[in-house]
């Protein structure tokens, strides 16, 4: 496990010394080289969907920027598609010269983008793909190999547990969401042959507006009332929404049994899989993705481009896309210590109360 894991960063590592300046320091380009000051404004989508937003990338993107010496102001949108046009307004009011953004749609995310750049602010995607979108980079990470990690990862906890034909639920992000089409497509080509080949059956397959935790409890309850309690295995898109239906399971004494799978290493998650609630999670190095990022806004705000070396196609705007796409890691309870090692949690945070023992028996010290 801990080998897998090294290679993982090691890739991580390989694609940030990928980004190399390219000659054309022109500076005709948005948001460059035109005597302004470099400023970048970053907007993030809520702090509801996952922690994650605001406790990794607020925090790594923050320290990014102040290690380069470069202002930056970081928002956050709360979910709301108003207040994130309007964040992007007084960015761009305010003097940015480059814009970053986690669109909460690809439609509020096109007009933003595109407003910016006729504006001559530059932008990236960060994380989100805007499809039929503008943005000059795309820094995230493979998010079909995301849900590969979690079909994967169900069929692991389901084989371990000796499941027979298991009955599978699908908990899928944001309809709005282009990386939950991507999560989608990854877990699917693990998991459609054996529906094709009966080895498994799907129970229920919803996808969960916005990603709202709340609202995924209340679908679970509906597929596992639907199937007369009959699911083995739930296929969640993310830890917020695995933690739903884990509480929906406690409710009913199943949690344990039913393997439920997740993403962001968030320390719920993290403590639910030493309880033995989650199967596992999907960790994405975030600090890696906002330093990546971070390194992109401030070529761009210096009027140069640098080559990502990769591209990743926008189906709805035909156009490939300059990339950067780092690589997730699986985490079951043997590897829990790896993402505390890497300084994505802490000992404390994870190891509290009842957990400290199950901290000990899992290696963490
Ligand atoms: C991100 C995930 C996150 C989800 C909900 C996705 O676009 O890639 O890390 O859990 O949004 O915020």
């Amino acid at each position: 496990m801990r080998k897998g894991f090294l290679a993982v960063s090691a890739v991580g590592l390989l694609a940030l010394g990928s980004l190399t300046a390219c000659g054309d320091d022109s500076g005709d380009q948005a948001g460059g080289g035109s005597g302004k000051t470099p400023k970048i404004g970053v907007i993030l989508p809520d702090s509801s969907s996952s922690v994650r937003w605001e406790s990794a990338d607020r925090k790594f993107l923050g320290e990014a920027f102040k290690a380069a010496g470069i202002e930056a102001i970081i928002q956050n949108a709360q979910g709301d598609k108003n207040a994130f046009q309007t964040l992007a307004d007084q960015m761009i009011t305010n003097g940015v010269t480059v814009l970053m953004i986690v669109n909460l749609d690809s439609g509020t995310g096109k007009a933003v983008l595109d407003k910016a750049k006729s504006q001559g602010v530059a932008t990236i995607d960060y994380d989100r793909l805007t499809l039929g979108g503008s943005a000059e980079y795309y820094v995230s990470f493979d998010n079909v190999a995301v849900g590969k990690l979690q079909g994967e990862g169900l069929v692991k906890c389901l084989t371990d547990a000796k499941a027979e034909k298991p009955a599978i639920a699908y908990l899928n992000g944001s309809p709005t969401d282009n990386n939950a089409t991507l999560f989608k497509e990854g877990y699917d080509s693990v998991l459609k042959p054996k529906f094709d080949s009966g080895e498994y059956t799907k129970a229920a397959d919803d996808s969960v507006p916005d990603w709202d935790n709340t609202q995924a409890a209340t679908i679970f309850e509906q597929q596992l009332t639907k199937t007369g309690g009959k699911i083995d295995g739930v296929l969640s898109a993310n830890d917020g929404l695995g933690n739903a239906a884990i509480s929906v399971l406690k409710k009913n004494n199943l949690n344990g049994k039913v393997p439920v799978t997740g993403q962001d290493a968030d320390p719920q998650a993290l403590q639910n899989i030493l309880a033995g609630d989650q199967c596992m999670t999907v960790y994405k190095a975030v600090k890696k993705e906002a330093d990546a990022a971070a390194e992109l806004a401030i070529a761009l705000a210096k009027g140069e481009r640098k080559e990502t070396g990769q591209t990743v196609r926008d189906p709805e705007g035909n156009r490939d896309v300059p990339a950067v796409l780092l690589t997730p890691a699986a985490i079951y309870k043997e590897n829990v210590k790896d993402v505390i090692a890497d300084g994505y949690v802490t000992k404390e945070q994870i190891c509290t109360g009842d957990y400290a023992k199950l901290c000990t028996d899992a290696g963490i010290s």
